[in-house]
């Protein structure tokens, strides 16, 4: 367990009491089902170093474990695992203000994360997919304020720049799709589905052959606007954007 105070003057100034181990799974049990799902997803505004994604991860790896298993078999498949798992570090989000929380709370799941890959995947463990897991944790791990909803420079003042998050969603075989939202209209609901246009209709009338991938990197148009849209080979995603 890391200790609840590093120092008195982060208490005062950021309120900073990280919570003990015993309190952060009473917590979690109140919403243990979706702890142990493996794509539920979870955003911590404050989330300090880590203390509650840290668990959930850890819950989630071991679903991603049990779903790996294939029927009448006792161990999970290697390949399988690390998209599970994958699936589980993408739907883990955290803000905070301070960038060494920041960094230690990006360090501590890939931490957890590595050593459950290289636990059942071992031999076929694949730098790429490191490679991919970290740029995820740098995208859904995020140095913000939490209450005007902007990007915070390395003081923790606000910059101008809306706190952005992905998305994350596997749409077919090993393609990965990143959507990018602003938090702020997130919260404002301004993302709420719209009912289907007859654009898909149409497009989908004139090129009957359109594959699911090129109409996947269009809007879909059953959802509200986002910001940018990625699908690529998920030990690949560092290749698109920041
Ligand atoms: C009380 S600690 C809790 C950390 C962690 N959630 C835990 O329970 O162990 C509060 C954290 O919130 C961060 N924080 C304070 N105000 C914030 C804000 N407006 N936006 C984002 N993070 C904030 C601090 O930097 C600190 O890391």
């Amino acid at each position: 367990m890391t200790k609840q105070v590093k120092s008195r003057q982060r208490v005062a100034d950021h309120g900073e009491v990280f919570t003990a181990d015993r309190e952060v799974n009473a917590m979690l049990d109140l919403v243990k089902q979706e702890t142990e799902r493996v794509d539920s997803r979870f955003l911590e505004p404050a989330c300090g170093d880590g203390n509650f994604v840290a668990e959930i991860l850890r819950r989630k790896l071991e679903a991603a474990k049990k779903r790996a298993i294939p029927p009448r078999k006792k161990k999970p498949l290697p390949l399988e695992f690390e998209k599970q798992s994958v699936i589980a570090v993408a739907s883990i989000y955290g803000v905070d203000l301070l960038i060494d929380n920041v960094i230690a709370c990006r360090e501590r799941l890939y931490d957890i994360w590595n050593a459950e890959y290289e636990n059942i995947c071992k031999k076929e463990v694949s730098e790429d997919c490191r490679e991919a897991v970290r740029f995820i944790l740098s995208r859904n791990i995020v140095c913000g304020n939490a209450l005007s909803l902007k990007m915070v420079d390395e003081d923790g003042n606000d910059t101008d720049e809306p706190i952005v998050f992905s998305e994350w969603s596997f749409v077919m075989g090993t393609k990965m799709q990143r959507k990018d939202y602003r938090f702020d209209k997130l919260l404002a609901g301004e993302y709420e589905p719209k009912a289907a246009t007859k654009k898909k209709k149409r497009v989908d009338d004139e090129y009957g052959q359109m594959n699911l991938l090129s109409m996947l990197e269009e809007k879909p148009s059953d959802e509200g606007e986002f910001l940018t849209s990625y699908v690529t080979d998920y030990r690949r995603v560092q290749d698109h954007g920041q």
